[in-house]
């Protein structure tokens, strides 16, 4: 018998995949849930024209296994999943086509927990939260945490600090020079808090205009995108696009530090090997930017979302770095493999306390 769609999901034992169709509304989305030991799944909703539904389901599923991960090593009490809308988010997307999606994940009943992510926004969330009460990215005047890139900065401050205290000694930013790429949503906060924190900040950004309105905010030094990574700094923080640590990059940084919110950084795992035999000290991404996800979360409290209690949350992304590093250095494995081994040794041990037979 063919079979491609159980293949990938026995690769690394997903749970479900449901498909959600509508002609009416011109609907048609992928809900992907990876593995629910820890609790429900999160993730976000991304809409994307994907250019065959092959490719969607490789996208929610990889993107669904990396929530469990992040989830599983913010110590949130989540697993992880994803949903893939196919279509073109300029062009496809209506209030009918939100409404109908929350009604699916309405109808898993909580097995599902989902916000934003590329090609959907705040207000996107707003119409899907009609249906259903699982969504949990909603703009602050609806009670909700708003812009997640607040506490994404927050996160990765936290995780620059972490890496400071194990290379320099002290988690002070007071002095280190740090080299931002991308000042977008989350680049531009993170600047903030760099600067307020007394370090000295050099940015890069392709869209001029962002670069300009941070020379114009803050006192920071300002490149071309090209040279960014190559910066002789203390720490490179990269918070625009994924696969930047790669073959041509990787060889050129002259930082001791490499922690940014950008996604899956890694070009491929070897490139986390090539830093680690460098001296680099990477912070796995997943780990660092779990800031939204994190804030997000806090709005399922029975109180409703709390943004003091909800940073403090964030904050602990210090500690958990601290975790990673700890674990790096005794089983002598980069930091991006410790990342695993941290998310992995608590899944499983989710898995033996719900073993036992205790009632
Ligand atoms: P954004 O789109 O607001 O900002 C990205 C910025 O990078 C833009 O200003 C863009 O012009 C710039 N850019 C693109 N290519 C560049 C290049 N080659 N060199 C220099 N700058 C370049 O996105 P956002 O929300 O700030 O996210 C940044 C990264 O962090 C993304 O990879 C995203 O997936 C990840 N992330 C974001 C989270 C959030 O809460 N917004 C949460 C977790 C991860």
């Amino acid at each position: 018998m063919e079979s491609f769609i159980f293949e990938l999901m026995e690769i690394h034992d997903y749970e479900n995949i449901f498909f959600c169709q509508e002609k009416t509304v011109g609907l048609k989305a992928i809900i992907v849930i990876h593995d629910t030991t820890i609790g429900p799944a999160a993730g976000g909703v991304r809409m994307w024209p994907y250019e065959s539904e092959a490719d969607a389901i490789k996208d929610a599923t990889r993107l669904a296994r990396g929530m469990t991960y992040k989830c599983a090593a913010a110590g949130l009490p989540y697993g992880g999943g994803k949903c893939v809308i196919i279509g073109d988010p300029k062009r496809d997307k209506t209030e009918g086509l939100l409404r109908t999606l929350g009604r699916f994940i309405h109808r898993l009943g909580g097995l599902f927990l989902t916000g934003i992510d590329v090609g959907t926004t705040l207000q996107d969330m707003e119409l899907m939260r009609i249906e259903t009460p699982y969504v949990v990215s909603l703009p602050e005047a609806l009670g909700g945490p708003g812009n997640s890139a607040i506490a994404t900065a927050f996160g990765i401050f936290q995780g620059i600090r972490a890496c400071l205290k194990e290379v320099y000694g002290s988690p002070l930013l007071q002095g280190h020079t740090v080299a931002v790429q991308g000042v977008g949503a989350v680049g531009k906060e993170l600047v903030k808090y760099l600067v307020e924190a007394g370090a000295v900040v050099t940015v890069a950004d392709v869209d001029e205009e962002k670069v300009k309105q941070m020379a114009a905010q803050y006192k920071v030094n300002v490149v071309q995108p090209g040279e960014i990574h190559g910066l002789d700094v203390d720490v490179y923080s990269p918070c625009a696009m994924g696969g930047i640590l790669n073959d041509q990059t990787t060889p050129e940084l002259h930082c001791k530090i490499v922690c940014g919110s950008a996604n899956n950084q890694l070009a491929e795992d070897r490139h986390g090997d090539m830093l680690a035999q460098r001296g680099v000290l990477y912070a796995p991404d997943y780990i660092v930017s779990a800031g939204g996800v994190i804030s997000g979360m806090d709005s399922l409290s029975r109180d409703g979302f709390k943004r003091e209690r909800a940073m403090e949350t964030v904050s602990h992304i210090y500690k958990t770095m601290g975790n990673v590093i700890a674990i790096s250095k005794e089983q002598n494995i980069p930091t991006y493999r410790a990342a695993d081994v941290l998310a992995e040794q608590r899944i499983a041990m989710v898995r033996q306390v719900k073993s036992l037979a205790l009632l």
